[in-house]
């Protein structure tokens, strides 16, 4: 495959296959190729997260499981999903930046097998570091990406976390680095994450004055994160003609029901789930009762859930089984009698997620 035959512009836009050794799973006529608009992209309505893949402190990753990551890639690609989110700082130890270099790989060696038609779209974030002062460190941080993915453009190009809670000065030099970027053609468009709803107005603004518009904000959304910030962003979004990536859509496992109060998953996620998964039995018997009569799995309806409220869910896999799975959560839609018995189930559980760190105001 060519990449400059692809008529669809930059070389991050990659032609899709037209075979694999895969057999495309079957999907109603609206998917797998139904894409939503994310500014001048089209992306698919799910994504794929990639945090686990390089991580061994939190997420358990070893290189042996990089077939089946690779795997889990190809079979993505060719049942239409086009939008793998990564981060320059996924990677634990040695393995910093793995995510991008397996992204990387796996797009060259599918271009090489298996050719097609279509666009991809990668969305890397660049960690807001301390060490990183000025603009022009985050246009070395995303050639840097683009070096590990040997990409010439990234599609979204976000900013991981706002510095504003705690080094408010460095924020501008992030908001210059990412203008930067999109002016040297290196990212397609932008994006933040973790940007609460006054931060969110802020960044907005001062990109639409500097002439680049913001696609996407990425939040922690699901039904374990659904606060008034995260409504609040939303609406901000939906004003804005901001696309709301949600994060950890399956509550980084709680929302799938293979984990109880007596099985935790070990290392450091076991520590989160002790103190969460006791408080969310109404939230899990109602997933798990709508899952039973719609006949899909707790974590296809968290994810279809997410999809519902008009975000585009990027949940993390990290085997081919939870792949297929996972692209079962489109082509259908909860109704909204089972939306308001999920979202009032959510209510009533007393646990929530915990919110990163770094999320700001
Ligand atoms: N912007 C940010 O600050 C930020 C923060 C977090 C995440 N993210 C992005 O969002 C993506 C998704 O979030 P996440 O990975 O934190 O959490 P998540 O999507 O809520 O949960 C993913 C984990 O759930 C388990 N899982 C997935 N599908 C499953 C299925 N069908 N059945 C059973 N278990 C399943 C897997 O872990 P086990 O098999 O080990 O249980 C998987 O790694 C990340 O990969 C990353 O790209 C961004």
């Amino acid at each position: 495959m060519v990449i400059s035959s692809c008529s669809l512009g930059p070389s991050n836009l990659y032609p899709l296959p037209s075979s694999s050794m895969f057999k495309p799973l079957k999907f109603p006529p609206f998917w797998p190729r139904q894409k939503v608009k994310m500014g001048p992209l089209s992306v698919s309505p799910m994504g794929f997260g990639t945090w686990a893949w390089g991580n061994q402190f939190l997420w358990g990753y070893q290189e042996s499981m990089d077939n089946e990551l690779q795997q889990i890639f190809n079979l993505a690609v060719e049942n239409g999903v086009n939008l793998f989110d990564t981060a320059d700082s996924y990677g634990t130890g040695r393995l910093n930046g793995q995510s991008e270099k397996l992204l990387g790989k796996f797009i060259r060696e599918f271009q090489e097998q298996k050719g097609g038609q279509g666009e991809l779209v990668i969305a890397t974030k660049f960690a807001a570091y301390p060490w990183r002062l000025t603009p022009g460190q985050f246009v070395d941080a995303c050639r840097a990406s683009l070096d590990r993915m040997q990409l010439e453009q990234i599609g979204i190009g976000q900013l991981h976390w706002s510095t504003a809670n705690y080094a408010p000065l460095q924020e501008r030099a992030l908001w210059d680095g990412l203008v930067a970027m999109y002016e040297k053609g290196l990212v397609r468009v932008v994006g933040v994450s973790n940007y609460g709803p006054k931060q969110l107005l802020k960044i907005h603004d001062y990109l639409k004055a500097r002439g680049v518009p913001l696609c996407s904000a990425q939040v922690q959304f699901s039904l374990l994160s659904m606060g008034r910030d995260q409504l609040e962003i939303k609406n901000i979004c939906d004003s804005l003609g901001i696309r709301l990536i949600a994060y950890s859509p399956l509550g980084l496992g709680m929302l799938t029901g293979k984990y109880s109060p007596s099985k935790f998953p070990t290392g450091p996620r076991g520590l989160l789930f002790r103190q969460i998964l006791p408080g969310l039995e109404p939230l899990l018997s109602s997933l798990s009762e709508i899952a039973n009569k719609r006949r899909k799995s707790m974590a296809q309806v968290a994810i279809n859930w997410c999809v519902c409220k008009g975000t585009i869910p990027i949940p993390g896999v990290k085997s081919i089984k939870q792949a297929q799975e996972n692209l079962g959560a489109l082509g259908w839609r909860l109704s909204s009698d089972e939306l308001l018995q999920l979202d009032f189930a959510a209510q009533e559980s007393p646990s929530k997620m915990i919110q990163n760190i770094f999320q700001t105001k």
